[in-house]
């Protein structure tokens, strides 16, 4: 049966569940298909937005960088690729399905410097201001406790260590909007639920979670509140996407 999301439903804020456990089986479910969904129902821009997030916050000096959230790895291994090898770079997920992907993916790269670790984004396991920066790509919004999950980032950062969050957001143009809010609320659940049959709904509830989560200057605010400074946005693909940098 396919799952559906009216299109009121985006407008209408409802109950998420983002337990731990809720989180960790719903990725689990859909972790043999992430990758392919992924490429899919962004018909490919996901990739450049990684690209464009290694550039925009490129690796320099000597610290190993931390990719939390980092699923099956992807912007862990555009870190790794960023930093010519030289650099070492963390993955960090607390869901092993998606680690057992990312791992079998920087084996088949032989990317040796990429290391995966299972860990919960809200207790990391690393000592303080051990990394030189703290990527986290669509993974912040699915925390119980996107605040707690930022403090932890702050703290494992070197002092001047940068911040570098991707997000979805809503396009503010009026049209595009609409569209787009057609195209999440009616096309893409559907289309996901159809290709990645998981029982927990994950793409519904990627609609409902990005409609919920803070964008823009709100989210500049809690970055702010979690210590950090210089905090900026750019928005890619009409706002479809933000990057959200600071410095701690
Ligand atoms: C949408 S995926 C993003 C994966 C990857 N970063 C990417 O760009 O495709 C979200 C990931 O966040 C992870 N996640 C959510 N909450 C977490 C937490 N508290 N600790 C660690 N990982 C978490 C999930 O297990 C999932 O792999």
């Amino acid at each position: 049966m396919v799952a559906m999301t009216r299109a009121s439903e985006l407008t209408e804020p409802r109950f998420l569940d983002k337990s731990a456990e809720r989180i960790r089986r719903m990725f689990g479910q859909i972790a043999g298909r992430y990758d392919l969904l992924n490429h899919v129902l962004s018909l490919g821009i996901d990739r450049s937005w990684r690209r464009r997030t290694v550039c925009t916050v490129p690796p320099a000096g000597r610290l190993p960088v931390l990719d939390l959230c980092t699923g099956t790895g992807d912007l862990a291994l555009a870190y790794w690729r960023a930093g010519g090898g030289g650099v070492r770079v963390v993955g960090a997920d607390f869901c092993r399905p998606m680690l057992q992907r990312a791992r079998a993916k920087a084996a088949r790269r032989r990317a040796a410097g990429v290391s995966f670790v299972e860990a919960d984004a809200l207790a990391l396991p690393f000592v303080d201001e051990s990394f030189q920066i703290a990527s986290c790509a669509f993974g912040l919004r699915n925390t119980s406790d996107p605040d707690r999950a930022l403090r932890e980032m702050y703290r494992v950062l070197c002092p001047g260590g940068r911040l570098a969050v991707l997000e979805f957001s809503l396009p503010r143009h009026h049209l595009l909007s609409a569209i787009y809010r057609f195209y999440f609320a009616r096309v893409l659940p559907r289309l996901g639920q159809l290709l990645a049959c998981n029982q927990e709904d994950a793409y519904s509830y990627l609609p409902a979670s990005v409609q919920e989560f803070p964008a823009g200057e709100a989210l500049l605010e809690r970055l702010r509140a979690a210590g950090f400074v210089e905090p900026r946005y750019h928005a890619f693909t009409c706002g479809i996407a933000c990057l959200y940098v600071a410095v701690r």
